[in-house]
């Protein structure tokens, strides 16, 4: 079917652009503040391996099937649908999609905000004082229970986005993320270097990398598998909305081969970067939410060039964050300017908006609403519970259920575009098909029955 009402839509100015921008989203607070709380909460290695698995036999066939949709149809997650299945109810998975997106979107500038909280604290010099635990945990608590400060920086974060995403695709995502993301890998080597030099850091390592079996149960399963979802961007459409302006020279396998790795390599290296400098300062790893921002200030804090050190992690942090949530947001733009015809400036200020309004709840959720609860949950978990363990992973199966079984004979040749790999199509097809359904649906079923 040709879709050429969408022939002036943007694209990529090269290759590099998309893989950097596709790995910009799938690289974020999910892999530097996220993945090493949960993993510490669920007992280390055992968690890493599950995560690994999760990643090669559910996220990489998963990424596929939306890039192709995305590449296939030229459009916005519900309009993918739409266009690729006219008549069919297809477009509710892209509409919910985007209401995930805007779940995400809306705590994510939240936590954002506390980490440009911290970078501005250590450009100013207040990182030196951290140096207990006691004084690093009081003024984290100190600050996020503070609703009127975290609501300004979840503002000035939300800005950071508009600022970016009204700028194109081109000339904004892409732009940006290839000055971003290769400033983060160097950040985290610098980094790397300095946490496991540190007396006592072998044990960090010790735990990040001895199995210890006995700490598997469902719940780390389906942990890690949200958290699978979570940091590679799939299940709401992110990667359908950046394959839409994919050209059709660009191998898809190839793409998701590479954009899966750096993410899971950086995740893995952030680990090596915070255990060793957790397990040196004698911290527990299982802290939770706040381990990044309560350890490492204070590791920082005893060390040579403080706040040096703090700065670029908290660099770091924010590079990270800025170039996901930039995803996010182009997710609800390219649904605004595609299906309501808006101007670019004007959805990204509206729906950027619509998110941080949404956020504010989150952002109270540990001072004035840290008592409201729902299945025991604060608002601000209970928004990542719900988005990462099961809406991601319930959009993951419909992407892939309609991918390998609903779109008919238009994705053979979408996904042969670019790479001509038959033999590669035929795994990949058996495993949208079957394979990733049927992984997720257990994972999803056994915790919920
Ligand atoms: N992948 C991002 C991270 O790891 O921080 C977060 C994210 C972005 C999740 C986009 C989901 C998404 F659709």
């Amino acid at each position: 079917m040709q879709l050429d009402q969408n022939a002036t839509r943007e694209n990529w100015g090269s290759k590099l652009g998309f893989i950097l921008a596709a790995a910009g989203s799938a690289i974020g607070l999910g892999n530097i503040w996220r993945f090493p709380y949960v993993l510490g909460e669920n007992g280390g290695f055992a968690f890493l391996l599950i995560y690994i698995i999760c990643v090669i036999v559910v996220g990489l066939p998963i990424m596929g099937a939306e890039m192709v949709i995305g590449r296939g149809s030229r459009r916005n997650p519900f309009g993918a649908f739409k266009a690729l299945l006219p008549g069919s109810m297809w477009w509710v998975v892209g509409a919910i999609g985007i209401l995930t997106g805007f779940l995400i979107l809306s705590y994510y500038n939240v936590v954002a905000g506390w980490t440009l909280y911290y970078l501005f604290q250590s450009v100013t010099g207040g990182i030196s004082e951290l140096t207990n635990g006691e004084i690093a945990s009081s003024t984290f608590n100190g600050f996020v229970t503070n609703g009127g400060l975290v609501v300004l920086f979840q503002f000035i974060f939300t800005f950071l986005g508009i600022f970016v995403v009204s700028q194109g695709v081109k000339g904004g995502i892409e732009r940006y993320s290839k000055i971003l993301m290769p400033t983060l890998f160097i950040l985290l080597v610098l980094l790397i270097g300095r946490s496991v030099t540190l007396p006592g850091s072998m044990d960090g390592l010790k735990f990040l990398f001895t199995p210890d079996f006995s700490k598997l149960n469902g719940d780390v399963i389906l942990e890690a598998m949200g958290q699978a979802f979570y940091s590679l961007s799939l299940g709401m459409g992110v990667m359908i909305t950046y394959g839409s302006y994919l050209d059709r020279k660009t191998n898809i396998f190839s793409s998701t081969a590479t954009v899966a790795s750096l993410d899971a390599g950086i995740a893995v290296l952030a680990g090596i970067a915070i255990f060793p400098a957790v397990f040196a300062m004698g911290m527990d790893p299982a802290d939770g939410a706040g381990l990044t921002y309560q350890v490492l200030p204070m590791v920082f804090a005893q060390l040579p060039m403080a706040n040096v050190l703090s700065t670029l992690f908290f660099l770091l942090l924010t590079i990270a964050a800025i170039t996901s949530a930039i995803s996010l947001l182009e997710v609800m733009v390219s649904f605004a300017t595609d299906e309501l015809k808006w101007t670019r400036s004007r959805a990204t200020i509206i729906m950027a908006a619509v998110a941080f309004v949404l956020g504010v709840p989150s952002a109270l959720s540990f001072g004035a609403w840290a008592d409201v609860t729902v299945f025991g949950l604060g608002f601000f978990d209970l928004v990542d519970y719900l988005t990462a363990n099961i809406m991601l992973p319930l959009g993951g199966i419909l992407i892939a259920i309609f991918a390998g079984w609903a779109w008919g004979n238009g994705v053979k040749k979408e996904m042969l575009e670019g790479s001509g790999q038959e033999k590669l199509y035929k795994v990949w097809l058996w495993a949208v098909r079957i394979l990733a359904p049927i992984a997720v649906g257990l994972i999803l079923v056994f915790n919920f029955v």
